[in-house]
């Protein structure tokens, strides 16, 4: 057996694999968000480990047979956010992290003092508020107290892992998402250190995803009843650990995900390409690969958004159940989801969304099915960005809510012109991080390997010639009102 944990940003989930890739047991828990000021999201490190040391107890009291079948445990964390160590490697403050807006001024001056195109050749990725670099820059402007006793900074799942092993590092995937790191060497950057004044040796050790890195420490492992001979692999950034659970492991895999957020990643085998920063550009947790991904900030959110307004008694099967009849674009109307602002392609955090095109025919079930056709576009938007870039996309992986309706999955198929795929059983980063383990602990000889016996297809959706065309207008039309 294999655990997996994804150390998320409500709740770290847990699941027992067994070597068939079958889930044997899930565990959550759960923890809160503080949020003190608008635009603040912090999280306390220390709830992470003690939920984690609660779901790992309840996981070892109900295993069926003996623990010591338990040969690895391997990790998948929300990205971005910022833990500070002093030097006795104890938490300085709050985790600040990936969803947290208060940083929009140090983005720029990150711009400035590194120089736009340098950040871009070097972290392949432009300032934004959710990457790790510009809360460190925070910190060390409104906190020099905090930043003084500062002797190395974590990601969330590489702090976790520190404390249950006793073990500092983080791995290249998570690294990436620092915007301290040469993508394409695979080292800190010396440089944007230098440019920023920022101290190297607050930089961690990094290793590969599939890299052992210790073993349980003893008093963990008596709580907890694991045995202490379990090896820890590094792990990855819960996106890159999403796209190994869903088998994006070649070039030519392509995923779409419909969550709060919406996300759209495809597979890279080379780290010296150039997207200008339009869509994220970082390192995979499979070895030696990349990836590319566009982020809708208001995915499943501007759904969820519209039933608690418009439609709060019912439930999303019966909305979606009502929505089924209604045509290709709605009977004119048209949504764009850009309700908490957007990210990809627009990187604009003011913008706001719209309805377009309302006239008395529109029922509710014109609005839902616009707003389901306005969340796929603008996932369209970041696979243009794909194709634009020579990448060919012709079947997309398709996870989250939006894989839940067949409706939505058709929507998908069509919009996006490519086949279709819903996995068998869908685990996300979790299964990922059990991969990392099962391919860490020599199970398979490759990822990909384990992708074939852990990973099955379920439902295959092909585009309709006619949708595609209408969707094609549609989508041109979807464009252009950003602008
Ligand atoms: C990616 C991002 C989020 C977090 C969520 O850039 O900010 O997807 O990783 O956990």
């Amino acid at each position: 057996y294999v655990i997996g944990i994804d150390l998320g940003t409500s709740a770290v989930k847990l699941l027992l694999v067994n070597m068939n890739g079958k889930v044997i047991q899930e565990i959550s828990k759960e923890y809160p968000l503080m949020q003190e000021k608008a635009g603040y999201s912090e999280q306390n490190p220390e709830d992470w480990v003690e939920q984690t040391i609660a779901g790992l107890t309840e996981l070892t009291d109900s295993f069926p047979g003996d623990v010591s079948d338990i040969e690895g445990i391997s990790f998948s964390g929300q990205m971005h956010g910022l833990v500070l160590l002093d030097e006795n490697h104890d938490a300085i403050r709050p985790a600040i992290l990936w969803n947290d807006t208060r940083t929009t001024k140090e983005c720029q001056e990150i711009t400035e003092q590194v120089g736009r195109e340098k950040l871009l050749h070097i972290s392949k990725n432009i300032a934004l508020e959710g990457f790790t670099l510009p809360k460190i820059i925070w910190v060390k402007k409104y906190e020099p107290e905090n930043y003084s006793k500062a002797k190395l900074f974590l990601l969330p799942k590489d702090y976790l892992r520190f404390r249950l092993t006793g073990r500092l590092h983080m791995d290249y995937s998570d690294a990436a998402g620092t915007l301290l790191l040469d993508i394409e060497k695979r080292s800190w950057s010396d440089e944007i250190c230098t440019a920023l004044d920022i101290d190297p040796e607050l930089c961690p050790p990094l290793v590969p995803s599939h890299e052992m890195v210790g073993n349980i420490d003893e008093i963990i492992a008596e709580k907890t009843g694991l045995s202490e001979k379990i090896s820890v692999f590094a792990g990855g950034a819960d996106n890159a650990c999403g796209a190994i659970g869903a088998g994006i492991l070649e070039e030519g895999r392509t995923m779409a995900s419909i969550g709060t957020s919406g996300v759209v990643l495809s597979y890279e085998d080379a780290g010296n390409k150039s997207f200008a920063g339009k869509v994220h550009y970082l390192n995979h947790a499979a070895p030696d690969a990349f990836y590319t991904m566009g982020v809708t900030l208001a995915a499943g959110y501007s759904l969820s958004w519209f039933k608690n307004t418009f439609a709060k008694e019912m439930t999303f099967d019966d909305l979606l159940q009502e929505a089924a009849d209604v045509p290709v674009g709605a009977n004119g109307l048209l949504f764009t989801p850009y309700i908490a602002g957007e990210r990809t392609p627009h990187v604009d955090a003011s913008i706001r969304g719209s309805f377009i095109g309302m006239d008395s025919s529109h029922k509710r079930k014109h609005f839902t099915r616009a707003v389901m056709e306005g969340i796929t576009f603008s996932l369209n938007e970041s696979l243009e960005i794909f194709r634009e870039n020579g990448k060919s996309v012709d079947t997309v992986i398709s996870i989250g809510g939006g894989a839940k309706s067949t409706m939505w999955l058709q929507m998908q198929a069509d919009i996006f012109n490519t086949t279709v795929i819903k996995p068998g059983s869908e685990q996300g980063p979790g299964m990922g991080a059990a991969m990392l383990a099962a391919y860490g602990s020599g199970w398979f000889e490759t990822l990909p390997e384990c992708a074939s016996v852990f990973l099955k297809d379920a439902q295959t959706v092909e585009p309709i010639r006619e949708n595609v065309e209408k969707y094609k207008e549609l989508f041109t039309l979807y464009k252009s009102v950003y602008a």
